[in-house]
Order: C-alpha cells, then sequence, then structure tokens
C-alpha cells in the first residue's frame, strides 16, 4: 500500500533518504575550514556551505520538521576513510546549520557525543556521563532524548541526529517508534490516553543527584498535540519512578499508574518498534519528540560499535513547545538515571 505523504513511514525502508556522495568535495571543504576549531566550540559559522549542501538541507529540514519528522543521510565513504574524527567534525559542521548544537553532558563539552561503551580514560573520569545510557551497551526502553542545563544556556533537543560510524559486531540495533503509531494504540484506551493528556507532577525529589532537583517541577503531559495537530509524546521509563511518587498519597496515584503503566506498555509494543540497522556512513535526524528511539543490547570486538549524537535547538520548533518548556528542564534530569541516552 502507497504511504501518505505526511503519514511516519513504518519501515526504515519508506524514510525519506537523502546522499551526500556527490557532496564530498563541499564537506572536505568545510573540513579544512573549520580545521583548527575543537569540537566543542564548533558552530556553523566555521563551517560554510556551499549552495549544493545548502539546498540539500533545507529539504532535509523541511522533511523533519513539516513532513514525516524523520530523515535518513548517507555520508560520502570517502569522508569516513579520513576517519572518525573528520566524520565526527563534517557531521557536526553540517548538522550545526539545521539548528543549535545543544551540551549533552555537566562534565564533557559534548556537541557530538560519542556513542560507545565508556573506556575511554576522560569518560571514565567523568562522574555523570560514564554513567548514562549512550556509555554502555544493554538494551534500552523506546525513549525520547533532552538536554541539560548548559554552560551556554539551557538547551532542548528538538531534533535527535545519530551517525553511524561504525556498527556493533552483533546486537545495537536500531530501535524506532512514531509518536503518531503509539497514539493510534492508546486511542483504543481513552481513559488512559487523557489521564496522559492532563498535566502530570513530577517528584523532582527522586533524582539521584541533588544539583538537578528541582523543588519548584511544574506539570506537563506525556502526550499532546504540536500545532499542526501532530501526535507527540514525551517518556522515558523512570518517569514511572518520578511521576508516581508525585502522587504518592493522592488518590489519583492508583489512576495515574495505570496510564504510566499502559504507555509503557505501548512503548515497547512490537506492533509500533521498527528496527532501523544502521550501516557505516548512515545517519538518521529525527524530530525529538514525533519520535522516540532506543537500541538493543550489542557486542562488540575490538573495533568497537561507535556512533556519534547530536541534540539541535531549533527556534521554529519552540513556539508547539512553550507550554513544555519547564518541563523540558525538568525532563533533563532523566539523562541521568542512565535509562535515557
Ligand atoms: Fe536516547
Amino acid at each position: 500500500m502507497k504511504r501518505k505523504a505526511e503519514a511516519a513511514p513504518s519501515s526504515k525502508a519508506e524514510v525519506p533518504r537523502w546522499s551526500f556522495d556527490d557532496l564530498t568535495a563541499d564537506l572536505s571543504a568545510g573540513l579544512a575550514q573549520s580545521k583548527d576549531v575543537s569540537l566543542e566550540q564548533l558552530s556553523m559559522q566555521h563551517f560554510p556551505l556551499t549552495s549544493g549542501l545548502q539546498e540539500r538541507l533545507r529539504e532535509i529540514l523541511a522533511e523533519v520538521q513539516h513532513g514525516t519528522g524523520a530523515a535518513l543521510l548517507q555520508m560520502p565513504t570517502e569522508l569516513l576513510e579520513q576517519g572518525e574524527e573528520a566524520a565526527q567534525r563534517a557531521f557536526l559542521g553540517l548538522c550545526a546549520h539545521l539548528g543549535r548544537p545543544v551540551r549533552q553532558s555537566t562534565d564533557l563539552e559534548e556537541l557530538c557525543a560519542r556513542v560507545e561503551v565508556a573506556t575511554r580514560p576522560e569518560v571514565q573520569a567523568a562522574r555523570h556521563t560514564s554513567r548514562r545510557g549512550y556509555r554502555n551497551d544493554k538494551e534500552q526502553f523506546l525513549h525520547n532524548d533532552s538536554s541539560i542545563p548548559a554552560k551556554r544556556g539551557e538547551g532542548v533537543c528538538d531534533l535527535l541526529a545519530m551517525l553511524c560510524f561504525r556498527p556493533a559486531k552483533r546486537g545495537g540495533r536500531t530501535k524506532m517508534a512514531a509518536a503518531s503509531a503509539i497514539h493510534e494504540v492508546l486511542q483504543k484506551d481513552p481513559e488512559v490516553l487523557e489521564a496522559l493528556r492532563q498535566p502530570l507532577k513530577y517528584a523532582a525529589t527522586v533524582e539521584y543527584h541533588p544539583d538537578w532537583r528541582r523543588p519548584d517541577a511544574g506539570e506537563a503531559p506525556l502526550v499532546f498535540a504540536d500545532a499542526a495537530g501532530r501526535p507527540c509524546i514525551q517518556y522515558s521509563k523512570n518517569m514511572v519512578e518520578t511521576i508516581s511518587a508525585a502522587y504518592a498519597d493522592s488518590s489519583a496515584l492508583e489512576k495515574v499508574r495505570a496510564a504510566l503503566t499502559r504507555l509503557q506498555e505501548v512503548c515497547s509494543n512490537p506492533s509500533v518498534v521498527q528496527h532501523w540497522d544502521l550501516e557505516a556512513g548512515e545517519a538518521y535526524l529525527v524530530d525529538n519528540y514525533r519520535w522516540l528511539h532506543a537500541r538493543t543490547h550489542f557486542e562488540d570486538d575490538a573495533s568497537r560499535r561507535l556512533f556519534f549524537r547530536i541534540w539541535l535547538q531549533v527556534p521554529d520548533f519552540e513556539q508547539r513547545f512553550c507550554l513544555l518548556r519547564d518541563w523540558r528542564v525538568i525532563y533533563a534530569t532523566c539523562v541521568e538515571v542512565g535509562v535515557v541516552a
């Protein structure tokens, strides 16, 4: 059956795809011009675009923002052959033109994070980052990413960009679920859906890191629609604990817990979970709230699984999330417990 243009893809094969193979020289020029800037300081000014790159990025952003919310990119093989740092720099340089890259950890200044098992000494020494979900090989539950308060100001993740530099020896499959598919399942249970659409309280005091506990925690729904009426989900597994704690002495506890349990079930339901096996050089860009993501457990060999991850704040995305601004800062603490990558 032919998929409607605006409908979420139901498999990787249906995701709109763009190759950069014909733009290797353009990317190499960006690499050369930004070579004296550290990855922690790299911004769009350091990585100038050619008209060819500009046009391609315009199409990709339109798809992610106004279309299906998902895009696949194929980076040139020649670029990957230049090594990890070149691929990381080119990916960050490109993505910096789609939105503002925001910091992903408190103790490492990551704008383009290495997603790999934490074996490097600087990561093992980083108390926060080393405990995060993207630094181990465990199975993950479907979730959204978010950003943390950063030294350059608080950032949020509107777009999630992930590049596969080297897949795992075994496992490490990318899991994806469209919020629209989750919403469709939830519609069969109107009472649960209504409960998830209500602003929910959050017990900030149960977060493990004291500095990130926010006694002034606000309220926000886990299921909502954006300005275009498209279903969005805000979910991570440990929210069940933090939200339930806020209702511990309330008569609403049973209803809230039942709704959270149902959402958790649906987010892992095989009918909504897709597997996108990414090969070296493939990247996905997704609207962080219209798509949930995760990955399966993996095993490495000597050449270890390595992905690069970028969180982009896009000005136009802010409008639809104005009601969630506070919540997203609160949600940021979820990344610390290791179940959110
Ligand atoms: Fe994640």
